[in-house]
């Protein structure tokens, strides 16, 4: 609804979770992770005696799991709920205590972060210089995170550190998360920014009015290659071409160690109404087809750094392998 509406979904069923998350109320890889960790404490609310808490929190695991297959947040943060639930430490607790010991580690997963943005803000501000034009594609903020964002944390960062830049803000076609969120944000922060449509890109690149690019990731594979919003990689080839440096800014969490290179990542296909009614109220006219891939996959050769709670990195990700 934003920015024309602000307003909040009370959701009380895992059902309506899953539901919320394929329609984008809660979106962004970091903030679907938390979600569904709480959407599992919701799979279990009413239940009373050990034997229904079990059966009904691993009933809820598989299709909060695959509500949307690119980012993998959603699956690390599931994962970690059954692990949790499967566990040792969890073996001889009653109904009610593993309940209490499952929220309290969506909470954590909450939390963490919370922690995690901030500290990416902290790795990333020294990348923005003092009067800089900084480019951003979808919205990697508060809203796609439980805290400051990855991408917009280290424009946050910065700016409180004093550094004053102007963003460009890529309005990403077709839902619009640029120019409804990045920009809404942006504009509550205090932080100068500009709307571009999604084509203009290469012309602000040609006339050498950006300085640097950074975006979140839905995940990133062990090569460094990072999925992202769909355009994300047209803006990272044109960053190469015009020798703009263009970061992923990313929580360890978003990480795929399992995976080689981003040809693993599974891409969202989503709807042909997407594309035709963001602007004009249409539906798709008949007899004419679409392709709405909802992310793209960028090569490590065009990204300069890996932004993360621990530091810039760079493949092999050393540092964050557990
Ligand atoms: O389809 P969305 O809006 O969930 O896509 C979100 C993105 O592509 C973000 O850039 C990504 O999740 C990183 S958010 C910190």
């Amino acid at each position: 609804m934003l920015p024309e509406k602000e307003q909040q979904r009370i959701i009380e069923q895992p059902e309506q979770l899953i539901e919320a998350i394929q329609q984008l109320v809660v979106r962004g890889a970091p903030a679907i992770g938390v979600a569904a960790a709480y959407g599992l404490c919701l799979a279990i609310r009413g239940c009373k005696d050990i034997d229904t808490v079990r059966s009904r929190f691993r009933e809820a695991l598989p299709a909060l799991r695959s509500a949307r297959p690119t980012a993998v947040n959603l699956q690390h943060m599931v994962d970690r709920m059954a692990d949790l639930e499967s566990s040792a430490e969890c073996e001889h607790l009653d109904g009610a205590a593993l309940k209490e010991r499952l929220l309290s580690e969506a909470r954590a997963i909450d939390e963490q972060d919370q922690q995690c943005c901030q500290a990416i803000g902290e790795s990333g501000a020294s990348l923005i210089a003092d009067g800089a034009t900084v480019l951003t594609h979808c919205n990697a903020g508060a809203l796609a995170t439980a805290g400051t964002g990855t991408a917009l944390s280290v424009l946050y960062e910065a700016w409180k550190q004093g550094k004053r830049f102007q963003v460009l803000a890529g309005e990403t076609r077709p839902l619009l998360q640029g120019s409804r969120l990045t920009a809404w944000e942006l504009h509550k922060n205090g932080i100068p920014v500009e709307v571009i449509c999604d084509g203009a890109a290469g012309s602000f690149f040609y006339n050498g009015e950006i300085d640097v690019v950074i975006t979140g990731s839905d995940r990133v594979a062990a090569n460094g290659d990072a999925a992202n919003k769909i355009g994300t990689y047209t803006i990272a080839s044109l960053a190469k071409a015009h020798q703009v440096p263009f970061y992923i800014a990313a929580p360890s969490t978003s990480f795929d160690l399992s995976i080689a290179s981003g040809d693993e990542i599974p891409i969202e296909q989503r709807s042909a109404d997407e594309i035709w009614s963001p602007t004009s109220q249409q539906q798709p006219p008949e007899g004419i087809g679409h392709r709405n891939p909802a992310f793209d996959v960028t090569p490590a050769s065009h990204i300069a750094g890996w932004i993360t709670e621990v530091g810039i990195l760079h493949p092999p990700f050393e540092e964050i392998r557990r």
